[in-house]
Formats: C-alpha cells, sequence, structure tokens
C-alpha cells in the first residue's frame, strides 16, 4: 500500500479530529466558538463550577476549596474554577482600588521584585477633579495588573461619602455622584484598556463598615437613584466596567446580592449592563435567591454554595434559564481575560514609571486649605524645617484591609523634603525614628488574616517633655505638624482621637505654634488622612494647611512638590469638612441601631442585624449644607491655589432650554505663578411638585496648566437628565418647567458667575422601572417649603 506522506497524514488527522461525524463530538471552545453553544453543551455540574468560584485559600492554607487545581496565582483574592473540557481556564481576581493586593509576599515575591504601586487613594485621586489624569493612572494600573498575570482587579469602590466615620471612605471618592462617577469611570476607562477587567464595587449603599454584613439600609427611591446609585450608573454607562460587586449589605430589607431590583431591574434593564457580576467574599445568604437575582458568580466561593444550587436545579427550586444566563454572562466577559487569550505575562511591570505617575497624581490632586499671609509655598529652598508628628516620618500611603498594597516602599515627608533640598531638624528626626523603632520592635504584627482585618494600631503619638520644643524653634527656619489617620476595612471610624484630633496631637500643635510664633516662625499643617477629620479645633493655630489625603507610595515627595511650589495646588474637596461631626447630617443616623438578640453566626463570624434609615434623603454633604445653610468648614469644591484667576463671560447658548444647552465660561490666570483651576457649573432649579436642593453639580472642568495672563474657555453642555430630578410617583426623571440658574463657582459656596434660562415644559428625561420601594415611606428630611 502507497503510504500517504507525513504531512498529509498529519492534515487528516486533524481533519478528521475537527470534522468528526463520530460519536465524540469535539466539545465547542472559549474563544473560538460562541458562549451559546458551550452552555447548550455543558452538564449542570459544569454550569456550577462557572457560577461559584474557587474557593478561599491563602499560602499553605486552603480554606472551603471548590476545586483541587493549584491558584495560578498565589495570595491573590479569588479565581474561578477552570473547566477545562471548554477551554474555559480559571481566571485571577485581585484586590483592590489603590494598588495591586496579595495578602503576603513571600521572600521569593521580594526576591523576584513583585511588588506593586501604591496609588493615591480614591479619596485624593477624586480631589483633582481630572478625569484625563485619573484616567492616566488607570492606563498605567491596567498595565501592571497584566503584567502581573491577574484578569481583574477587585476596583475602583464608588460608594458614596454618607458620613466622615466611613471606614472605607478612603477607598471611594466623594460625596456626590458626578464626581464619584466620573472618576470611576475614567479609571475604569484607564485599567480596561490594557485588556485586563475593573470590577466596580460595592454596589450598592455601601456606606458603613459597623455591621457591614448584615445592615439592612432603609432608603427612599428618590435618595437611591439620585445619589446611591446615580454613581454607579454614570460610572457604568460611561465605562462599561467587565465586573459589579454587589455589596454586603441590605438594601430595604433585601440582600443586594439577592435582589432581583438591583442587579436585572436596575442595572441590566434600566442601564443596559452587559458585564457580570459577582458577590462580595462570603457575601448574601442564599445562593439561590442569588443565582435568580443574577448575582452571576458567588466569590469566593464554597461547596455549600455549589450543593445548594446543584440540588435547587434538580428540584426545581432554580431554572435553569437563571443558570444558563448567569453563565453566559460570565464567559461572555471572561473570553476577553489575558488568561483566556493565553498571554505571556513578564512579571515585570515598569514600576519606575508608575511610581512617577503616582507622585504626579498625587501633586496634582492635594487641596491646599489655609495659606495665611501666603506663607507657601516654602521660598527658601534650603530652609530647615522642624517636622513634628510621628507619620511625617512614616507615611500612611493608603488605608488597611484589602484596599492596603504592596508596595515596596513609601517615601515619608522626612525624606521627600530632603529629596527636594530641604535641611530636616536631624536631632529631632532621630527622636521620632528612635521611637518609633521601639514601638515597633514591642509591638510585632499579628498573624495575616487578623492583621488584614484587624491592624496593629500605630505608635500613640511622641510626646515632647516641656521646654524640649522651644529650642528647635530657634534651629528651624519652620515647623510642620504632621497629622495622621488610618482606618480600613471593617470597622468605621470613631470620634474621640480619631475625627477628633488626640490630646497629644491637640498638644503637639499648640505647643509647637506658641513656640514658632513667638519667633515669628510659620506653622505648617500637613494631613495625611483616609477620611474628613476636625479641623476647626488646630486650624487658627497654624499658618497654612494642606490636605495630602493618602497619596501613595510616592507620598513625601509629592507633598514636597506642592511645599516647595514646584506644583501649584490644584485639588479640590470632592467631600466636605464640617464644623462639627453633628452638622453632618447623617450623625444621628449613623451607623444605625442593632437588634443583638438576632445575631447569628456563619462563616463570616458573628452578625448582629443592623438597621438604619437614611432620613436626610437626598440631602448629602453639600446638597444639604447649602439647602439648610449650615456652614462648613471647608466647604465642597474649595481649595486654594498660589495664583488667582477671575471668572469671566459666562455665555449661555440660548435663554430657553430645548433638548440641550452649552455653557461656556473663560478663566484668567491673575497671579504670578502658573496653575490650573478646577470649574464648577451648580444649576439651583426650580422646585413646585419636587423639594430641590439649593444647588447640585451638574458638570466641572479643568483647565490647562494657564501661565500668568494666560486665558482658558470652558464648555459645558447640559442635557434635559441634568435639569431632571427623580419623581418616585411616575418612577421617572421629571424635568420641572421654569426658571433655572446655572452658577459657574470656584467651590459649592464660591459662585463667581451666574446666567439663567427657561424651560418652558415639563420634561420627562427618561422612564425607569419601579424597583428598591422601602416596605414603608422613609420620613425624609424637608427644606421648608418656600425657600
Ligand atoms: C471586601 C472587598 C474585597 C473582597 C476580596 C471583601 O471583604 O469587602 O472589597 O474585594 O473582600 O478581598
Amino acid at each position: 500500500m502507497r503510504r500517504l506522506p507525513f504531512f498529509l497524514l498529519t492534515l487528516s488527522v486533524i481533519l478528521y479530529s475537527s470534522h468528526p461525524s463520530s460519536a465524540q463530538p469535539t466539545p465547542p471552545r472559549l474563544g473560538h466558538d460562541p458562549v451559546s453553544d458551550i452552555v447548550k453543551q455543558m452538564t449542570l455540574e459544569e454550569k456550577v463550577k462557572v457560577v461559584v468560584g474557587k474557593g478561599f485559600s491563602v499560602p499553605g492554607m486552603r480554606m472551603l476549596a471548590n476545586d483541587s487545581t493549584p491558584d495560578k496565582l498565589a495570595a491573590i483574592s479569588g479565581h474561578t474554577i477552570p473547566v477545562s473540557r471548554f477551554g474555559i481556564p480559571s481566571v485571577g481576581m485581585a484586590d483592590g482600588p489603590a494598588g495591586i493586593h496579595r495578602f503576603m509576599m513571600t521572600a521569593q515575591d521580594s526576591a523576584e521584585g513583585l511588588f506593586s504601586t501604591a496609588w493615591p487613594v480614591g479619596t485624593l485621586l477624586a480631589s483633582s477633579w481630572d478625569t484625563a489624569l485619573v484616567k492616566k493612572v488607570g492606563v498605567a494600573f491596567g498595565e501592571e495588573i497584566k503584567s502581573y498575570g491577574i484578569d481583574f482587579i477587585l476596583g475602583p469602590g464608588a460608594n458614596i461619602h454618607r458620613n466622615p466615620l466611613g471606614g472605607r471612605n478612603f477607598e471611594y471618592y466623594s460625596e456626590d455622584p458626578l464626581v464619584s462617577g466620573l472618576t470611576a469611570a475614567a479609571i475604569i476607562n484607564g485599567i480596561q484598556s490594557q485588556g485586563v477587567g475593573a470590577t466596580i464595587k460595592h454596589f450598592a449603599a455601601n456606606n458603613q463598615e459597623t455591621d457591614r454584613n448584615s445592615v439592612n439600609e432603609i432608603i427612599s427611591e428618590r435618595a437611591l437613584r439620585e445619589i446611591y446609585l446615580r454613581n454607579f450608573e454614570i460610572a457604568i454607562i460611561a465605562s462599561h466596567p467587565w465586573a459589579v460587586m454587589s455589596s454586603y449589605n441590605l438594601i430595604n430589607g433585601v440582600y443586594t446580592s439577592e435582589s432581583p431590583d438591583l442587579l436585572t431591574t436596575v442595572l441590566r434593564k434600566d442601564w443596559g449592563y452587559k458585564g457580570f457580576v459577582m458577590s462580595d467574599w462570603f457575601g448574601g445568604k442564599d445562593p439561590v435567591a442569588q443565582m435568580k437575582a443574577g448575582n452571576d458568580l458567588l466569590m469566593p466561593g464554597n461547596p455549600d454554595q455549589v450543593k445548594t444550587i446543584l440540588e435547587a436545579v434538580k428540584s426545581g427550586k432554580l431554572p435553569v434559564a437563571d443558570l444558563d444566563r448567569n453563565v453566559e454572562h460570565i464567559l461572555n466577559v471572561l473570553v476577553h481575560t489575558p488568561t483566556v487569550n493565553r498571554y505571556a505575562y513578564s512579571n515585570k511591570p515598569d514600576l519606575k514609571a508608575h511610581a512617577q505617575i503616582s507622585r504626579e497624581a498625587a501633586a496634582e490632586s492635594m487641596v491646599l486649605l489655609k495659606n495665611g499671609n501666603q506663607c507657601l509655598p516654602i521660598s527658601n529652598g534650603s530652609a530647615t524645617i522642624a517636622l513634628f508628628g510621628n507619620h511625617g516620618y512614616d507615611l500612611i500611603a493608603g488605608g488597611t484591609g484589602s484596599g492596603d498594597v504592596n508596595k515596596s516602599y513609601a517615601v515619608s515627608l522626612a525624606e521627600g523634603l530632603t529629596n527636594s533640598g530641604y535641611r530636616v531638624d536631624e536631632g529631632l528626626a532621630r527622636r521620632y525614628k528612635d521611637y518609633l523603632a521601639d514601638y515597633a520592635a514591642k509591638h510585632p504584627k499579628k498573624p495575616l488574616i487578623q492583621e488584614i482585618m484587624n491592624p496593629t494600631p500605630y505608635a500613640p503619638e511622641y510626646v515632647f517633655d516641656a521646654g524640649s520644643i522651644g529650642p528647635r524653634a530657634d534651629a528651624a527656619d519652620l515647623a510642620i505638624v504632621y497629622i495622621g489617620r488610618n482606618a480600613g476595612e471593617g470597622n468605621d471610624r470613631k470620634i474621640a482621637d480619631d475625627y477628633e484630633l488626640t490630646g497629644p496631637e491637640k498638644d503637639m500643635i499648640a505647643a509647637v505654634s506658641t513656640a514658632f510664633h513667638a519667633k515669628n516662625k510659620k506653622v505648617i499643617a500637613v494631613l495625611n488622612i483616609g477620611g474628613v477629620i476636625d479641623v476647626t479645633g488646630f486650624r487658627d493655630e497654624v499658618d497654612a494647611i494642606l490636605l495630602a489625603w493618602q497619596p501613595g507610595q510616592e507620598g513625601g515627595n509629592a507633598i514636597a512638590d506642592i511645599l516647595s511650589g514646584k506644583v501649584n495646588p490644584s485639588g479640590r474637596l470632592a467631600t466636605t469638612f464640617p464644623v462639627r461631626y453633628t452638622d453632618v447630617p447623617s450623625a444621628k443616623n449613623f451607623p444605625g441601631k442593632e437588634f443583638p438578640e438576632k445575631a447569628t453566626t456563619s462563616v463570616v463570624g458573628r452578625s448582629v442585624p443592623a438597621e438604619v434609615t437614611y432620613e436626610e434623603g437626598i440631602y448629602v454633604g453639600y446638597r444639604y449644607f447649602n439647602t439648610f445653610n449650615v456652614k462648613p468648614a471647608y466647604a465642597f469644591g474649595y481649595g486654594l491655589s498660589y495664583t488667582d484667576y477671575k471668572y469671566g463671560d459666562l455665555r449661555l447658548s440660548s435663554a430657553d432650554f430645548s433638548g440641550r444647552l452649552r455653557a461656556t465660561v473663560t478663566v484668567t490666570n491673575t497671579g504670578r505663578v502658573a496653575g490650573k483651576e478646577v470649574v464648577q457649573l451648580y444649576l439651583s432649579a426650580p422646585h413646585h411638585s419636587m423639594d430641590k436642593p439649593a444647588e447640585e453639580l451638574k458638570a466641572f472642568g479643568k483647565t490647562r496648566l494657564l501661565q500668568p495672563g494666560e486665558s482658558q474657555t470652558l464648555e459645558f453642555t447640559l442635557l434635559p437628565r441634568d435639569l431632571a430630578s427623580f419623581s418616585t410617583g411616575q418612577s421617572a426623571w421629571i424635568a420641572e418647567a421654569g426658571e433655572y440658574t446655572v452658577k459657574i463657582g470656584a467651590s459649592s459656596e464660591d459662585i463667581r458667575l451666574s446666567k439663567t434660562f427657561r424651560l418652558a415644559e415639563s420634561v420627562t428625561a427618561g422612564k425607569v422601572n419601579r424597583a428598591l420601594a422601602p416596605k414603608a415611606k422613609v420620613e425624609e428630611l424637608k427644606p421648608v417649603a418656600g425657600r
């Protein structure tokens, strides 16, 4: 018999195996064949593998495992289960919003340099009011995620700053849904431009850590639509995140991960979302309800969930169509992941370049709150600075918990000042460093998970003996008092010794200010904090205040860039600083009421049912302060510059609104140094059938770097939705007829120009499905009629 040439033999084997007419067809493969074909051929067990994660494991310890294959990457937060018959690999998910978080770094990881860039935290990034800058961070972040072989980053966090004590506020952006939504969209667009997935979280109304797994948030439909969902709506529509993470809490009596209203009606039907939804880790209670609601993937996954879902489908409790839908949602996204596309990751991101971007983003976002007698920037480039405060020598780059980052270093302000050419009072520095080293030796870190959830507290503020500060004022040209704060997952902050300064901090500021002012020398406060603190207790004692938030690993350099004037501050507050904590409208409903008699214990520990009613309704942040005439310490949108700006020539494209309206305004740098100005467009709307905040932010923009004398015209467009409020009765966004005022401001209380236009007839700017109604009417705060 004539033998076939080898290549024909091979070809025939290939042809035979790809066109099998025999009983064993080749299963369709992810990435090659339609997802619907894969789902059609999957067994029930295979489908369940797709919708439940691989289990929870930390190096050396695998808990609740659903699958025995090794994790693709060690010490990241989660993996999906592979289904090899269809070419579906396991994909990896890592925290978190401010940089990649691994549970631990082995000695080998460190030796290989597998560190991550610590970016400025969300609250600081949002203070840039510069979506192009945030996107640039996102692009670099995405490159890093991909270089480390990770498919999804578990961020950004986009919840609203409802209350200053929220323990995870640092991970979130703002009290305002527009700033929050556009900042989230910018970072997501940047991250996803690199071909990896972002996961916007925690959907929704996860505004406190106290009882986070069991708290029922009672919120009106209007407050949900205008505040607590609006941020997500803006971000999701503008950036299509690959994944959404549902939150732990309940909204109006239903766990968010079990809520068809939230996950299907609002997210998919109203907003057209096409990605998939994953639960927060161990979130929700009933896997069948989660599957039905459209919580496509349960993370990190555990064997009980697998069993429950299998049984529910077999018994008819869970329609297989629901399971199929969830599987399709997940696979439609996984097909784009680097792992499915066999991306050969390098483990070598450009950490040097990313550090520069981190520094730039931090400096461009910091907010100068006070600058008495223009004492900043520090004109003497080689001044000797007396730096007081533990954290001046030990930067708080970011918050704790899953939002912590495996950075290789964090530049303290002491180092940043030295790098910039200043002299740091060495005697003082030595005292602090010795004190901090001694404390660290006496307080070793706890085991891994305990340390993540309940970090070892920082050293108490170093206390000086009386009389030892005076000589420092002789030796140095000026003083910096440095206040540090940290918080994170699992705990909210408290008022005493956290929102308020501690006794030793107050004493330090008082003693330093007295000693330095006696010598006619300035005192500058630097706030390295993750959430709002009381500033009224000390702001009159110091000459200047720089709000650095938690600035990422290059923090000390970025702060020095502002103090030296290398960068002119252009950050603006994305969250209000009140005069008193009790001025915040949510203060009387935070963190809510507990029902300890109904406590239960589960995989997440002891859960105490709790409930919090959002009585303040839509009056969150500046919406409250402006409408109810409560003066804040520093208003939303506020921030100083080293130069001045003049606003002029506000023009509206028409005096009557029909479909859209354009507003233009020209900003001129009238000072002596170059700078960037944030221009804010607020709208005051008529209030006939619905009450309205006095002003609401509808658009914002940042100028380019304007040289002295230079001008730039910014343009904003208003659409019907921008004029509208949510009418619960009509389940629609309604813009009421009447006179509207466009207010161009340098902050929410510093309106520079305004002009009115009319809307002749009321307009419906979008009808939505009825969803998420509270069980009983929420009695909400309302402004007095006739305002
Ligand atoms: C946090 C999430 C995080 C997840 C995975 C949860 O405890 O709430 O933000 O992404 O853990 O680490």
